[in-house]
């Protein structure tokens, strides 16, 4: 049966969002009467936007930067980890009310697993160097403790931030240990790396640089990277010339755009059709 509605990603700016290519396809691919579109919000108007959001064939919506954080006192309810991660990624209308959730803490859980799957390992035998405390860094790290990492440790260049999202994992039984780059002393005894830093993104600030040097390190840890342009970025590829197993960002960008997909639409999303969009 075909829906007829829209949803949309809010945000500044949204125009080189890959989100519209994603879920269009797959919307299409299913034959559902559902647009997505791109609804460019300044600070001052994502008030009157999310009040529009309550019209009817409106289904829900994507926030991304600066918003993820913003939108939580705007909505009627948040739900899942959203509040405590701090960001709201997709709007779900649910009997009229407008619900938070965070779809990037499993988006990357789901395909981690996968990796993880292939090594033989489970999330109890990781222990993780998660690299970043931003607001990416806040929902793996949700998503790694609740899917039973017992060892993290956050690395960033601002301490302070590390030690707020350790501070806001100890509901988790996990062991958090936080670092600096600059005192961090060995590599060795991580079994998974990941950067969740924007070093590495074209167009960043440090598209030449890496969040770590990997070539001191003797055992063969699970390299990922969740900049996913260039998908092959510069720490991938020293991963590869290292042989280690590797994880680039599209898989995570797809798994999170297909659970809000499925939260909108109640469909099982494409994810080879969403895949192949981008
Ligand atoms: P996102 O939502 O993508 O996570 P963010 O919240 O701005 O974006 O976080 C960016 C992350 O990249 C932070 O961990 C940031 O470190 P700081 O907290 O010290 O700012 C990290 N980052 C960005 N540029 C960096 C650089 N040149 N060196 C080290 N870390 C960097």
């Amino acid at each position: 049966m075909s829906i007829n509605g829209r949803v949309g990603i809010i945000g500044s700016p949204v125009a080189h969002s890959l989100s519209p290519k994603i879920h269009n396809a797959a919307l299409q691919s299913l034959g559902l009467d559902i647009s997505y579109e791109l609804w460019e919000t300044s600070e001052e108007n994502l008030g009157e936007r999310v009040e529009m959001l309550r019209a009817s064939g409106i289904l829900g919506a994507n926030v991304t930067v600066p918003f993820k954080q913003k939108v939580i006192p705007l909505l009627d309810k948040i739900e899942g980890f959203a509040r405590e991660i701090g960001a709201v990624n997709t709007i779900v209308k649910r009997n009229g009310l407008l619900i938070g959730k965070n779809t990037d803490a499993e988006g990357f859980v789901i395909p981690l697993e996968n990796e993880l799957n292939k090594l033989q390992l489970d999330f109890s035998q990781i222990r993780t160097l998660l690299i970043g405390a931003g607001g990416a860094s806040r929902a793996i790290a949700f998503g790694l403790a609740k899917a039973g990492n017992q060892n993290i440790t956050i690395v960033n260049r601002t301490l302070e931030s590390a030690k707020e999202l350790a501070h806001s994992l100890s509901l988790f039984s996990t062991q958090i240990n936080v670092d600096t780059y600059a005192t961090i002393s060995s590599l060795e005894g991580f079994n998974c790396i990941i950067n969740a830093t924007s070093i590495g993104m074209a167009g960043g600030p440090n598209p030449n640089e890496q969040p770590c040097d990997l070539s001191d390190i003797n055992s063969s840890p699970l390299i990922v990277d969740i900049v996913y342009a260039p998908k092959e970025t510069l720490f991938l590829k020293s991963a590869q010339e290292l042989n280690f197993p590797r994880l680039d960002g599209i898989p995570m960008l797809i798994q999170q755009a297909a659970l809000s997909f499925e939260l909108w639409t109640g469909e099982k999303a494409p994810l080879n059709t969403m895949r192949r969009a981008i």
